[in-house]
């Protein structure tokens, strides 16, 4: 037809007028509605179905054909939010975080630069400022970045900005006056090696800090290997010490480390990835004691605070340092809008970035502080029945104390070889995830394979890890 679009029958936008109301409302209700449909029948459901999903033939779709496909997607998906999957620090998402997250999608907002985002930025500054208290930072500076990776990048180029006062950012890797090391756990998450490697260290900067029986750092071991570096005329630059290590939730003693950054003048990262979720408990807050001590911090709130991806926090104690690193003028930005608004834009790496901050605060109002601690005390009540389980049951063996939420085990009766129960739990964990009646992930730990389970979902019940425990000692049984 003369004139016409061939998208006249789509609806583009919400029109300013009112004009197709109706029509956006309809397929509004149509997605809330497979949502929760799909939501509140999940216990009915496997945790993986493992269909495909195919590109549709048809040039493009009418709106009942996208609800078709985009149901495919959610039934098709691994269900994370199933209360037995309980495999990964990947969790479903918090209900009211999904929803103010369609709210900032709605808005569209971009931190880039506060023209473009006065109450967002206004907003991210709230946050920031709440989880500098947590740490318990009397002043410093932070932002939210895509997750953890790049919060650890972020510090490591913090602590190259430090140490070369701030030449760093002109000179890159030859403003350093000796070869810098960074110093981390064998248990640190392979992040930390990635951070080497780009930031034009290499991976030959990193020494790798054996851990104890409970995977945490030997800090014994570090203080030598810092003399040992400083014998061989290089730079100890940063260790780097994990709250919740990606196996086993460990958390290395962050105040001994602190104590030895300090003597020999080292930065501390504190890679909260995944544990810095204790901090927003109550009673187990102190198990991260020290964090207040570090120069830097990483917290995933799409760990185990349950935030849709992609969100890490970085945190430093230094008020001004990220604006120093990473602060640039554009012609086209006007440098600031408004006296108190921070210019996100100059305090991270990316550029264009999501108004991410609305989903956590909400929660943070939505829950409050109380609210908070009891999801996260969930899971650790919740990995503490396991382990007690774990420990009734025949042919089972545990790796590792908890001090998190995370617990590996694995099936391995009386007399079976190491080797032979390393292919076994392999099976089990490859057949369970195919059968859609559970899910945990699988790790290695000093050479051997284990079961891993980490808790988070605060909807997972004790019949539910009663009956993924039955599914695994069954596939234990008939696999052996
Ligand atoms: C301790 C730790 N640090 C960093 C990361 C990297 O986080 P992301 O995947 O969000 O980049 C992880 C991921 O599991 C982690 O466990």
């Amino acid at each position: 037809m003369a004139g016409r679009l061939q998208i006249d029958d789509k609806l583009l936008t919400i029109k300013p007028d009112g004009s197709n109301v109706g029509t956006a409302r309809k397929m509004a209700e149509d997605i809330v509605d497979a949502i929760i449909e799909h939501f509140s029948t999940l216990r009915t459901k496997d945790v993986y179905s493992g269909l495909e999903i195919k590109a549709p033939l048809s040039p493009s779709l009418n709106w009942e054909e996208t609800v078709e496909y985009l149901k495919k997607v959610i039934s098709s998906s691994m269900q994370v939010s199933h209360p037995k999957f309980f495999g990964h620090m990947d969790s479903g998402p918090l209900f009211v975080s999904m929803l103010s997250d369609w709210v900032a999608s709605a808005m569209n907002q971009n931190m880039l630069n506060p023209e473009l985002s006065p109450l967002a930025s206004g907003i991210e500054e709230l946050l920031i400022q709440w989880l500098l208290e947590l740490v318990s930072f009397n002043e410093g500076d932070g932002a939210l970045v895509s997750g953890g990776t790049v919060s650890n990048l972020t510090a490591v180029l913090l602590a190259l900005h430090h140490v070369t006062k701030g030449r760093f950012r002109q000179e890159g890797v030859s403003s350093l006056p000796k070869k810098p090391v960074i110093f981390a756990s064998d248990q640190a998450h392979y992040s930390v090696s990635k951070v080497a490697s780009s930031t034009g260290l290499g991976e030959q900067s990193l020494v790798e800090i054996p851990s104890d029986s409970h995977f945490r750092m030997k800090t014994g071991i570090l203080e030598q290997e810092i003399l040992n570096a400083e014998l061989a005329g290089k730079l100890p630059l940063m260790v780097v010490a994990t709250a919740g290590t990606t196996s086993t939730g460990s958390v290395d003693p962050i105040a001994e480390i602190s104590v030895i950054c300090q003597k020999h003048n080292l930065w501390l990262h504190v890679d909260a990835a995944h544990g810095g979720g204790a901090l927003f408990s109550h009673s187990k807050k102190d198990l991260l004691y020290g964090i207040e001590r570090a120069d830097s911090v990483t917290i995933d709130p799409h760990k185990w605070l349950m935030q849709p991806k992609s969100m890490g926090v970085i945190l430093t104690r230094y008020n001004g340092m990220l604006e120093s690193l990473f602060g640039h003028k554009a012609p086209y930005l006007t440098e600031k809008s408004s006296e108190h608004v921070t210019d996100w834009g100059n305090k991270g790496l990316q550029g264009s970035r999501r108004f991410d901050a609305l989903r956590f605060w909400i929660t943070k109002l939505y829950l409050g502080d109380d609210g908070l601690s009891k999801l996260i005390e969930k899971g650790f009540e919740n990995v503490s029945k396991w382990d007690s389980m774990l420990r009734e049951k025949e042919n089972f063996e545990i790796a590792h104390r908890s001090d998190l939420n995370i617990l590996c085990f694995r099936y391995r009766p009386e007399n079976m070889d190491e080797n032979e129960a390393d292919l076994l739990n392999d099976s089990i964990q490859r057949e369970l995830m195919k059968s859609g009646k559970g899910y945990l992930s699988s790790t290695t730990l000093r050479n051997h394979r284990w079961l891993r389970s980490v808790f988070l979902n605060p909807t997972i019940t004790v019949d539910d890890m009663i009956e993924v425990l039955e599914e695994v000692d069954d596939l234990g049984d008939a696999l052996k």
